[in-house]
């Protein structure tokens, strides 16, 4: 998690200048490394010239910049999976949700986003013995749809303590685009201060396509998504932990090929997440999932239940053939 660094481990930064990082919060290596000077300026009152030095010093010593593949393996032996509720998509993730990297989960309404993000905050907070990571969940919730009531369900039918559960969980309610900005930047600190192994935003793009429309607010847009996505991304390889975002899908009915649905968010999107989760709605109570895009993972198509013990395997009989159902996933 981060070791507090001790006065004068930084060489050539006066303990003065530890001390005002300190006070600021600011108490670890990986928390200055991940703090953009302009804001380690704003938090401590410290010069420019001061910040980009203290910043830079973090980060070499968080960060060594070029390694080996040997030193990558080894490095990635550190990467932790927790288990989603389904031992299928386990499987197709991999082992599960990876920490150091952004997963992705993509869908149109009521394709089952949310429930997996329910379900992970109940379950990646288990102890590593039971395929958790043993650490705090953190929830940017942007649309108002993270309801306790819900969490308490799925701890209750796994048999977990709800109260527990519920006390694991922090959730900030972002209510515009700049909000969000500033939740996500503001994580470095939350995430040093209160052991968070797992951060959900739900959903990345949402406020965005609301507050910038037209083609002209275009470019500044995905400028501001980009920032978000890099301070994501920064925050879930300085303390490993897992990053999972919810995506939108668009209509894209001239679309020449495939399936006219697109997720929101475009390249910036697409660049930043390493694996990108699809979801469809299949008959029932199920849902069809595939892995897209991943750098390793194949794009196996499964199929797991929402029940009320939040994301499950499907438990029906899989030769009843169901009209209504989606089988066939075109991206
Ligand atoms: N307590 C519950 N028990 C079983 N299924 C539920 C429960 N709550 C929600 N669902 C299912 O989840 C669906 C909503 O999925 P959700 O993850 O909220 O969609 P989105 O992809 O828009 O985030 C509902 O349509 C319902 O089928
Ligand atoms: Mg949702």
């Amino acid at each position: 998690m981060g070791e507090v660094i001790e006065f004068g481990i930084l060489d050539g930064v006066a303990s003065t200048t530890i001390k005002k990082l300190h006070k600021a919060g600011l108490v670890t290596l990986e928390s200055i490394a991940v703090t953009p000077p302009r804001e380690i300026v704003e938090l401590t009152g410290m010069g420019m010239e001061t910040a980009l030095k203290v910043n830079a010093l973090a980060r070499l010593e968080v960060d060594p910049g070029f390694v080996s593949a040997t030193e990558l393996l080894e490095m990635r032996k550190h990467m932790m999976r927790a288990r989603t509720g389904s031992k299928e998509l386990d499987r197709i993730m991999g082992g599960g949700i990876e920490t150091g990297v952004i997963t992705e989960l993509i869908g149109e309404f009521a394709s089952g986003k949310t429930q997996i993000c329910y379900t992970l905050s109940v379950l990646a907070q288990r102890p590593v013995e039971e395929g958790g990571f043993g650490g705090r969940i953190c929830v940017i919730d942007t649309e108002g749809t993270f309801i306790p009531e819900r969490v308490v369900q799925i701890a209750e039918s796994r048999g977990y303590d709800a109260q527990e559960i519920l006390g694991n969980i922090l959730v900030a309610r972002a209510y515009n685009s700049e909000h969000q900005i500033m939740l996500v930047k503001n994580l470095p600190q939350v995430c040093q201060e209160h052991d968070v192994k797992m951060v959900i935003v739900d959903s990345m793009i949402g406020h965005f396509r609301g507050e910038y429309i037209g083609r002209g607010t275009l470019a500044e847009r995905q400028q501001k998504i980009a920032g978000v996505l890099g301070n994501l991304l920064r925050v879930a390889e300085a303390f490993n932990l897992s990053v999972v975002l919810t995506n939108q899908v668009q209509s894209k009915p001239d679309s020449a090929y495939g399936d006219p649905n697109k997720p929101t968010g475009g390249h910036v999107m697409a660049h930043a997440c390493t694996h990108r989760v699809y979801l469809r709605k299949g008959r029932q109570n199920t849902r069809l999932i595939q892995v897209i895009d991943s750098p390793y993972l194949p794009e196996e198509k499964i199929r797991i239940a929402i029940t009320e013990a939040g994301v499950t395997d499907e438990e029906g009989e899989w030769d009843i053939y169901d009209k209504e159902d989606t089988d066939e996933i075109e991206i």
